[in-house]
């Protein structure tokens, strides 16, 4: 299923799967000014001629090689006669399914999101600029290493793909880092913006750096949580229990990959009983 969504001049297409009457898991592509950003999952393949074809693209950036984000590079490639996908240089070869790093994706990644075609992709440089507008390019990672995000400064946009997600973001994916992520999102701050799009769909209106210094103050407090119980003798799995409580059912339907237990250890990765990183 593809849901159209006009949010002034941006579009955004949100996508997924659906199973017994439900989106599940979608993702939220956008079109501003023939720039598409994200290009979705291949699930919905069959659906992108009605829901794209009034639409000028002239340019696809990913902002990370996730399956649900580069899903749909290679139809828009022959659809509307696009060059590569614009990406950071780390995305290029997995995008293009050259590196040697790339593993099977997990039974319920291929069944919520499916494997992505390979598709031809270039490193980004510095900017996009389109017919209205300019996107600065922003190395945000932490959700993996190759993410980026898009500012437009005038209008005050900020696309920030996976990044943000939510502001009492308790689970993680295993491969994720909270830290780095955390220095992602204090970069946006030293940028001015008002609007946030994200890729799971949420659109923040007006003032979108609050809710930005609103999850690095909770992060920042569950980290400094997390690290005093350790200190004080529990393990990663008993200051899960003690925080969070023990995982929710997607735990197992995710084959473990997102869970609390994810945050407890990233924030004492190298760290020390005696309170040495
Ligand atoms: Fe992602």
């Amino acid at each position: 299923m593809i849901k159209r969504k006009q949010i002034g001049p941006v579009t955004q297409f949100l996508m997924g799967r659906v199973i017994d009457g439900s989106l599940i898991r979608a993702m939220a592509c956008y079109y501003v000014d023939g720039l598409l950003i994200d290009s979705g999952t291949v699930h919905v393949s069959c659906e992108l001629a009605d829901a794209f074809s009034a639409l000028p693209i002239h340019t696809l950036v990913n902002t990370h090689h996730h399956e649900d984000h580069i899903g749909n590079n290679s139809w828009f490639q022959k659809h509307c006669k696009l060059g590569p996908a614009l990406a950071h240089p780390l995305a290029v070869p997995i995008i293009e399914k050259t590196s040697p790093l790339i593993q099977p994706l997990a039974e319920y990644r291929l069944r919520t999101w499916g494997d992505p075609p390979a598709s031809s992709a270039q490193a980004i440089g510095q900017e996009i600029i389109t017919e209205n507008y300019r996107f600065k390019v922003l190395e945000t990672p932490g959700h993996t290493p190759d993410h980026i995000s898009l500012l437009e400064s005038e209008r005050g946009w900020l696309f920030a793909g996976d990044l943000y997600f939510g502001e009492k973001v308790i689970e993680i994916h295993r491969d994720e880092d909270p830290d780095l992520m955390l220095n992602s999102l204090m970069k946006l701050l030293r940028y001015d913006f008002e609007y946030l799009f994200c890729s799971s769909g949420k659109v923040l209106p007006g003032n979108a750096r609050r809710a930005i210094v609103a999850k690095i103050a909770f992060w920042e407090e569950q980290r400094e949580l997390v690290r005093y119980l350790y200190q004080q003798g529990l393990a990663a799995e008993e200051i899960r229990d003690r925080l969070y409580g023990p995982e929710s059912s997607l735990y197992q339907k995710c084959e473990e990959e997102l869970g609390k237990i994810h945050l407890v250890r990233a924030f004492l990765k190298g760290y020390t009983k005696d309170g040495q990183l």
